[in-house]
């Protein structure tokens, strides 16, 4: 039987239709969620690098390759918005975010946040940032008591919840910069929590109870927080986000509303959070899968004081290099999605207006064509004179490209290798030999487990 088509495109076109998947959408989605890399092989075998597939209630088209990505988010002739295709997964929750608007607005928004990830800006960032790692990270417990600061801590630590409930203290100290009690902070927590879980919930209507009712609750709480505190933040400069995103103005004076800026806070708490951590999680895993790594990175740190200066996170070269490979084998954000809103091409295949179109970066970041073994752990191949990256611009791309590549990138990179500078200072962690840590590919890619470890205070 020939395999079915997308749409035909006009008479007289050379564009070729794009190949449908004849498979059932939703076992589609469980075997993509199973394991995307395999998925992504045997499809492009089948199909070549455009194909698409009737999942989740829509057809969407994948199309893989660093040629496709390039074309997608350069976007020449404007045909692919964020808005429509976002907002399918996160719209109510994360409503008016940057990622969730386009072109001119976009751009518009985009300027005025651009003030608040300035150099300057983030070295202030830094300096309130740092302090609090430290003090957090050297109060973790050690799995062995008895080199254990506190008592009754034998056992294993799962890595994924300490470095989420870290990254979520640097936040409330250096976004929000509100001196919060602790009830308030746990009720923050929690709403911001079930705000970005309800992004992938499989009932996606609010039902009393269910993660989409939840979500929109918490929403409302976070919302409520924000225009609460937005009159004292707009008084007096901080060096906290939500000041400096209330102060924050273009080259020609434009600034945000009231309404921007809680929609913005809202948005970048997200954005920064789950993408540090799983970050995080995946490169503590990494180097206790590989203790020589763990152990070259620690020997950079060692080499550094305690308090680094922001210039010297630039020599902590390992470190980089095993974000940058985590980043590359499992990006945080594993596929971009975006709408077609005219009818257009992608490679040469025709792609009608309405069509969801997305980029699946974490199967791009195995492509051998640019990586050498792909499917293995290899930090160097980031180090001169290899960096393998740069044999295509869309090569590697955690954090995207375009006019939306992600604006808290050097933010992003600055929590997360001083986060590690202090981790292997102060710890050494493990994991049993022939540990492999089991994944949950079904929203934001984390360990079904946690990533329990062995952490013995140095
Ligand atoms: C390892 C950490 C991070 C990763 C892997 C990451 C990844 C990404 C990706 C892939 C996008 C583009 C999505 C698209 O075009 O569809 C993006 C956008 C964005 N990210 Fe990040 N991100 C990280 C950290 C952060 C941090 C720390 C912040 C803020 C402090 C942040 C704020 C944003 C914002 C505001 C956007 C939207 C930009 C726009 O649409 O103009 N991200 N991020």
């Amino acid at each position: 039987m020939a395999t079915p088509l997308l749409a035909q495109p006009s008479a007289g076109s050379d564009l070729k239709p794009v190949p449908v998947s004849e498979r059932n959408g939703v076992l589609e989605i469980l075997a993509m969620r199973r394991d995307p890399f395999h998925f992504a092989s045997e499809r492009r075998a089948q199909y070549g690098d455009v194909f698409a597939m009737n999942a989740l209630g829509i057809r969407m088209v994948s199309a893989s390759g660093a040629e496709a990505a390039q074309q997608i988010l350069i976007n020449k002739d404007q045909a692919f918005a964020n808005a429509p295709a976002w907002s399918y997964f996160i719209g109510p929750f994360f409503n008016r975010g940057v990622m969730l608007l386009d072109f001119d607005e976009h751009k518009h928004h985009r300027r005025i946040m651009q003030e608040a990830f300035t150099p300057k800006i983030l070295r202030g960032y830094f300096e309130e940032m740092q302090p609090v790692i430290a003090d957090r990270v050297a109060k973790w417990r050690s799995s062995d008591p008895a080199r254990s600061q506190a008592p009754g801590a034998a056992g294993k630590v799962k890595m994924m919840d300490q470095l989420k409930q870290l990254t979520l203290d640097v936040a409330a100290e250096i976004f929000l910069g509100v001196d919060l009690t602790p009830a308030e902070a746990d009720r923050l927590n929690k709403a911001f929590i079930e705000t970005v879980r309800a992004g992938v919930a499989l009932v996606r209507k609010p039902v009393p109870g269910g993660r989409w009712w939840k979500g929109l609750r918490s929403r409302k709480v976070l919302e409520d927080f924000f225009y609460e505190h937005i009159a004292a933040k707009r008084a007096t400069v901080t060096p906290d986000l939500f000041s400096v995103l209330c102060h924050a103005e273009d080259e020609h004076g434009n600034r945000f509303s009231d309404d921007d800026v809680v929609n913005h806070m809202i948005f970048v708490l997200m954005a920064a959070h789950d993408t540090s951590t799983i970050t995080l999680t995946q490169m503590t895993y990494r180097m206790a899968e590989y203790p020589d790594w763990q152990e070259k990175a620690r020997a950079q740190s060692l080499e550094l004081p305690d308090m680094l200066d922001y210039d010297q996170l630039a020599e902590l070269t390992t470190v980089e290099h095993i974000m940058d490979e985590s980043l590359r084998m499992c990006p945080p954000v594993p596929a971009q999605p975006r709408m077609a809103i005219k009818d257009t091409q992608v490679l040469g295949h025709f792609i009608p207006e309405g069509t969801m179109v997305v980029i699946p970066q974490m199967s791009n970041h195995r492509d051998n064509k640019y990586f050498t073994n792909p499917d293995v752990f290899d930090p160097d191949r980031f180090a001169a004179p290899r960096q393998e990256q740069r044999g295509h611009r869309m090569a590697w791309m955690p954090f995207g490209g375009g006019v939306h590549k992600c604006i808290g990138l050097y933010f992003g990179q600055m929590e997360i290798k001083t986060i590690m500078h202090h981790m292997l200072r102060d710890f050494e962690w493990s994991v049993p030999a022939g540990y492999h840590m089991p994944m949950d590919y079904s929203a934001l890619p984390v360990p079904k487990d946690r990533l329990p470890v062995t952490l013995v205070r140095r």
